[in-house]
């Protein structure tokens, strides 16, 4: 039995677009919050002490959140974030497929999943959708490494048989059964979730794209992650080797990978009939803010998509998002939804970041925010860490303001702790608290 005294801030209902003081906003200013074997169990005001029986920590004047859920990221691309000089295709061939080669070594895709999934963690995220490799024991490794830290993830052996160099490719028979043993060993053990992961159109071949559709459409609590419309040449090229196709996202259509479970990252040339078809399919599009801006990708609007019912979730893409930190992640939000004309507000951004992923990914009842019954995933903050943060803090003028001001500043210096499951799982380095 664990209280932590801080000021809570969750979501209980999607905020409006635009709307500064939304009813599903939840702040809870100086509370106790309750958690009993690894769940969190309800909230009490910060004078009144828990009683007996309970540990206690007093950290008062910090901010206690749910853990971020990370809806798009690559365990195998630390390797390669920061890679000068590139757009998406030349950055595949010139950095990024070089990293991932280097986890066919079960040594290197075990320490490596170990330092991503710590990583992760130093950064505030409790959560994620993550591609590892074409290599079965890339995949083997992140679910290993996930179960020992009893983080919730979703994760899958990326399928591709074409256009990819040697030693990343795979075929469809061996793809299958490793995927169906994959699916046997880890979908459902523990808090992993199993998704056919297709790395994107290009690097499969029309028979492999159909066995990954037999596999959604035989268990439907099977996730499936994908790219898609990401960079304009990459689009050409898709409508160059899937000429039959309406559009890009058509290909997946076709291919029955879209469905409730399934994450598509980027979406950010697509045309008024496949933003019809994800709304109706029930898909989500993981927006990477990070990378479109780093790899020239474009501009994703968010406000379009939301008004025409798709659900939207946040993501860093690392490597070709520069950073891990969910703040920076939404602070690149905003300057790209400003370049679009709009003005995304610190609460659909956050909001986007916990709550809303575990929506979209069906998994509310369990991540994304203090409901009582929710696992304790959980970071907790400091509101400052430097002169220039904490002045601008100390003027905000309501609540908006200094989360706003919170989100654009921030980024991992200011986690204090991440518990996972109600475990401490990342503490920062004494040395670095400011008095
Ligand atoms: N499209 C296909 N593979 C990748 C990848 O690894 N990263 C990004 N950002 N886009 C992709
Ligand atoms: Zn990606």
């Amino acid at each position: 039995m664990i209280a932590l005294r801080a000021d809570l801030l969750d979501f209980t209902a999607a905020p409006a677009w635009g709307d500064t003081q939304p009813a599903g906003l939840r702040w809870r200013p100086d509370h106790w919050l309750l958690i009993e074997h690894g769940r969190i169990t309800g909230a009490q005001p910060g004078p009144q002490h828990p009683g007996p029986g309970w540990h206690t920590e007093d950290h008062r004047g910090r901010l206690l959140m749910p853990g971020f859920i990370d809806s798009h990221v690559h365990c195998a691309q630390l390797d390669a974030i920061a890679s000068y000089g590139t757009e998406l295709l030349g950055w595949l061939e010139r950095y990024t497929y070089p990293s991932e080669l280097s986890w066919a070594d079960p040594a290197v895709a075990a320490a490596g999943a170990q330092g991503f999934l710590d990583a992760l963690l130093a950064h505030g995220s409790t959560a994620a959708v993550v591609f590892p490799t074409v290599h079965m024991t890339s995949a083997e490794a992140l679910f290993g490494a996930a179960s020992e830290r009893g983080m919730r993830l979703v994760a899958g052996k990326v399928l591709m048989d074409r256009h990819a160099p040697d030693g990343l490719r795979d075929d469809v028979t061996q793809a299958e059964r490793e995927c169906i043993d994959l699916i046997s060993r880890w979908h459902g053990r523990g808090r992993n979730s199993y998704a056919v992961t297709v790395r994107f159109a290009p690097t499969s071949t029309p028979a492999q794209l159909a066995m990954a559709g037999a596999l959604c459409r035989a268990d439907p609590s099977l996730y499936l992650q994908t790219h898609v419309a990401e960079n304009r040449a990459e689009v050409a090229w898709v409508q160059q080797l899937f000429p039959q196709a309406r559009s890009y996202l058509d290909v997946y259509a076709r291919s029955g990978l879209l469905h409730r479970r399934s994450v598509l990252a980027h979406g950010l040339w697509l045309d008024d009939t496949d933003t019809a078809v994800l709304r109706d399919c029930g898909a989500q599009l993981a927006f990477c803010p990070g990378s479109n801006l780093f790899l020239g990708s474009g501009l994703f609007d968010w406000k379009a998509r939301l008004d025409a019912g798709v659900s939207v979730s946040v993501a860093s893409d690392v490597g070709g998002g520069t950073s891990l930190s969910m703040q920076r992640t939404l602070a690149d939000a905003y300057k790209v939804q400003a370049l679009l004309g709009q003005r995304l507000t610190a609460w659909v951004a956050l909001h986007a970041a916990t709550r809303g992923a575990a929506q979209a990914l069906q998994l509310e009842h369990e991540i994304g925010s203090l409901e009582a019954g929710c696992t304790a995933d959980l970071c907790l903050w400091d509101w400052a860490v430097g002169a220039v943060d904490a002045r601008r803090l100390a003027v905000a003028q309501d609540l908006h303001e200094k989360l706003f001001a919170w989100m654009t500043l921030a980024d991992e210096r200011h986690l204090h702790s991440t518990w996972v499951a109600g475990q401490m799982r990342h503490q920062r380095a004494a040395h670095r608290t400011l008095p």
